[in-house]
């Protein structure tokens, strides 16, 4: 079967998320108002001009709530308060106000899976006891073996150990156990329990209230748990060795992963889709790490389920040209089958930093970085490729996210000493795997104004940057031309003139040879050279180049991206 030329058209006056590109704040590092070395909102709300200049759409804020911060806010002991860290309801609501005035929408993290274990909710159910409808709540169970000192059942944490912790009882002795797909300060709600829904359908509605824009929602695809909760299963090939991820069916997958996409979720899904659409425009976006067929992961955008699902597949595709004509080929046709647009998306909180993961050879999965005793990146070509492989998704149709720092090409910390490190993973797994604090390092603001480059005012900072960020500041960048800054802003402003977001898609062979890639979005041509020897570029005018100084005139080097409105 020979693929259609145009493999994806926009909707036409399409709702703003199908277009918009969304810039994830992740609070603790964006900038600090007080001095205590920790980001807040004031502190954010007085840099909100710099984000509307940059040009971007949406901000997606990690969590802020009140939180005992086990891991780092995803721990959530009160859904409808801001945690005294980060500010009040009070400076929420200035944000609010200023970022729309500027034009901004604002999502925010909702936390379905879990609480924190010091909830109320997870108070309550350690006092009732066995059998209560407190501890129903959540995910309770005896042990297994004669002393029930056994867990449950095999699930590890995706932190590290086991999914299970015990309790002592109220009357002092060893008893049941609970969930955790994370760590033990995070334990599992039962959303097969119709109060947790409805908690949850409040909460919602304390957001939408407020005048939030939509949820980034955190585990969409854990909150259901596989009925028994059997033990994780492995399948064998036909030659009798173990079946990757990969080979499996979706079948298989949901038998593989008990806790990961069970089929019941999507009921979840579409409940929260009629509250969402109960209001004017707002949107929700899933962070559903689904294995398998791309057609899985489509099953969580269909029409009245999430508008969005991370692409987590493009993230971790790879910048060669075979990856890139693979994923995106995959991904416009598994969304577009459901009606849905692709939300493109190659760094976050979780991961690696793209320009750093380019550094480097191999792949690293998530829940895992660099620490000072790794082989270290190559910091100029993983710039290089970072910033092609940005060019290239800008100018993709669809929604896009951009991970804070990145707009500076910021780099993964990737010497950071264990006495600093604070993610779960690090301590769960006895540093054998370092975790991510690497990516969620404090943004570099002013060069050289104080320890934290203008972080805080004082310098103070909850994780050290490193040694070159100075060089990669905000004010460094600004108004210099071929920065990774004002690329960005470049990128975003012609991606916005030129209609790329709700635009069209075809492949555009006739524009590049074996070693470079073209598509054509609206009339503009993207053109990716993948080779050592310089490519040719299409007649038309340079919108936008990763390639300041181009050497020679129309030729484009390897690892460069360059847009192009065909004449
Ligand atoms: C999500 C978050 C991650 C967090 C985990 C548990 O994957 O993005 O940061 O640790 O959920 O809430």
């Amino acid at each position: 079967m020979t693929k259609p030329d145009v493999l994806y058209v926009s909707k036409p006056n399409a709702e703003w998320w199908r277009t918009a590109v969304i810039y994830q704040i992740y609070p603790r590092s964006f900038a600090d108002g007080n001095g205590d070395g920790m980001g807040d909102l004031q502190g954010v709300t007085a840099r909100l001009e710099s984000l509307q200049e940059l040009g971007i759409d949406a901000i997606w804020f990690s969590p802020f709530f009140k939180s005992p911060q086990k891991d780092a806010g995803y721990d959530v002991s009160d859904y409808k308060d801001i945690d005294p860290l980060f500010g009040n309801l009070a400076d929420f609501d200035a944000l609010l106000t200023r970022a729309h005035s500027l034009g901004l929408r604002i999502i925010v993290d909702l936390v379905p899976n879990h609480t924190s274990d010091q909830h109320e909710w997870f108070q309550a159910a350690l006092k009732a006891g066995k059998g209560s409808p407190e501890r129903d709540m959540y995910i309770f169970r005896e042990g297994r073996g004669l002393f029930k000192n056994k867990a449950p059942n095999n699930w590890p944490s995706v932190f590290g150990g086991s999914q299970w912790t015990r309790v002592i009882e109220p009357n002092g002795k060893k008893g049941q156990w609970y969930l955790h797909i994370f760590d033990s300060s995070q334990p599992d709600l039962n959303w097969k329990n119709p109060p947790v829904r409805d908690e949850f359908d409040n909460i919602l509605r304390f957001w939408l209230d407020r005048g939030v824009d939509g949820f980034r929602i955190d585990v969409a695809h854990g909150m259901i748990k596989r009925e028994g909760l059997p033990n994780t299963k492995q399948f064998s090939t036909e030659m009798g060795g173990v079946k990757s991820e990969g080979d499996m069916t979706i079948e298989e997958l949901e038998v593989a992963n008990p806790y990961w996409g069970q089929p019941e979720v999507h009921d979840i899904n579409r409940r929260w889709r009629k509250i969402i659409d109960s209001y004017n425009d707002r949107a929700m976006a899933a962070e559903a790490w689904i294995s398998g067929p791309l057609e899985r992961m489509a099953r969580w955008v269909r029409p009245d389920e999430y508008n969005q699902t991370f692409n987590f597949g493009y993230m971790f595709a790879g910048w060669t040209k075979a990856a890139q004509i693979k994923s995106i080929e995959d991904s416009f046709t598994a969304f577009g089958a459901v009606g849905a647009p692709s939300t493109w998306v190659l760094s976050n909180h979780d991961t690696i930093r793209h320009v750093t993961r380019y550094g480097m050879v191999g792949e690293l999965p998530q829940g895992d970085g660099i620490g000072p005793d790794y082989e270290q990146p190559d910091e100029a070509l993983g710039l290089r490729k970072g910033r092609a492989n940005t060019a290239f998704m800008l100018g993709l149709p669809g929604g896009a996210y951009i991970y804070q720092g990145e707009e500076l090409g910021l780099p993964e910390h990737t010497t950071l000493e264990g006495k600093y490190r604070q993610d779960p993973t690090y301590f769960r797994t006895k540093g054998k795997r370092v975790g991510r604090d690497g990516c969620r390092v404090p943004l570099p603001w002013e060069a050289g104004a104080n320890q934290s480059n203008g972080f805080s005012s004082n310098g103070a900072s909850w994780l050290p940057q490193p040694e070159s960020y100075k060089s990669y500041s905000r004010d460094a960048q600004r108004g210099v031309a071929g920065s990774t800054l004002e690329l960005y802003k470049q990128l975003l402003k012609v991606r916005k003139e030129q209609g790329l977001g709700g635009g069209d898609f075809r492949w555009a062979p006739e524009l590049s040879d074996e070693q470079s890639l073209a598509f054509v979005n609206n009339g503009v041509a993207v053109v990716a050279n993948f080779g050592p020897d310089a490519v040719i570029l299409p007649a038309g005018e340079l919108l936008v180049t990763t390639q300041h100084d181009l050497r020679v005139e129309g030729e484009l080097q390897q690892d460069q991206v360059a847009w192009i409105k065909l004449s």
